[in-house]
């Protein structure tokens, strides 16, 4: 095994780069860019990409278990990323439920997991990851979400060790899901969950639900405590009640 990594220096999307090379590629074929012209976010949305500024870096898997699992492998990345960036001095990184990363309350990064593969048969991922590191105001002024970048923060990592180090644990992280599912990464997403136990609100269209986030569950799903009692949710964006 090991991981093969293609180093592009531009290209529309490295999710795309992957997605384009299903045949050839084996589960930890990883691949990072210097500048995305074409950067995508979840829910349409672009990733701004300014040249050599950030981490750009996508990941081919081939999940046994199907497309169904793809919600949970997308919280296990998470946490994954939060811990190396812990590991490598940014200590204040949290996850958001579902896929993003905050740090002082703004988002720090984002994860978009794209899949091939019908229910019942293995599931060819796609798992990107976009880190901000040192993007200046001026690039991310179309930006609408609150963001943060590591160098705000003071913190100064280098991106071939974040890169390197991602690569091996994602990889790692990516097995132990194989063999376990999401339930040994509970207690892990609790311990780093923005909103553990805060009263937060889940917008999904046009209901908007308030309670105490109590986590996960091992499906991935968003517990919820309303008037004593606990509710799982999938789908739908929260944040902090008044806010
Ligand atoms: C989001 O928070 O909306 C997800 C952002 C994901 C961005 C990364 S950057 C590397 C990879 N290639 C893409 O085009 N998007 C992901």
């Amino acid at each position: 095994s090991g991981n093969n990594v293609s180093v592009l220096p531009v290209i529309d999307s490295t999710n795309q780069y992957l997605l384009d090379r299903l045949e050839s590629l084996h589960s930890g074929d990883a691949c990072v860019a210097e500048y995305q012209q074409a950067g995508r976010g979840r829910r349409g949305r672009q990733w701004q990409s300014p040249f050599g500024a950030n981490l750009y870096l996508s990941m081919f898997w081939r999940l046994e278990q199907g497309p169904a699992a793809a919600v949970g492998v997308s919280l296990a990345i998470g946490i994954v990323i939060a811990e190396v960036l812990h590991r490598l001095g940014a200590h204040d990184v949290k996850v958001k439920w579902p896929n993003d990363l905050y740090m002082h309350d703004r988002k720090l990064a984002g994860i978009l997991v794209e899949l091939m593969g019908k229910t019942g048969d293995a599931a060819q991922l796609v798992i990107g990851i976009g880190i901000n590191l040192r993007m200046r105001p001026s690039s991310g002024q179309s930006v609408t979400q609150e963001w943060i970048n590591l160098q705000e923060a003071g913190i100064d990592i280098d991106r071939n060790i974040l890169a390197a180090t991602l690569i091996t644990e994602l990889s790692n992280a990516l097995e132990v899901f194989e063999q376990g599912g999401l339930r040994s990464f509970i207690p892990r997403w609790q311990a780093i969950d923005n909103y553990y136990n805060r009263p937060v609100k889940l917008i999904m269209g046009e209901r908007e639900i308030h309670g105490i986030e109590r986590g996960i569950d091992d499906q991935g799903a968003l517990l919820l405590e309303e008037n004593g009692e606990i509710k799982a949710y999938i789908g739908g964006e929260i944040s902090l009640r008044g806010k």
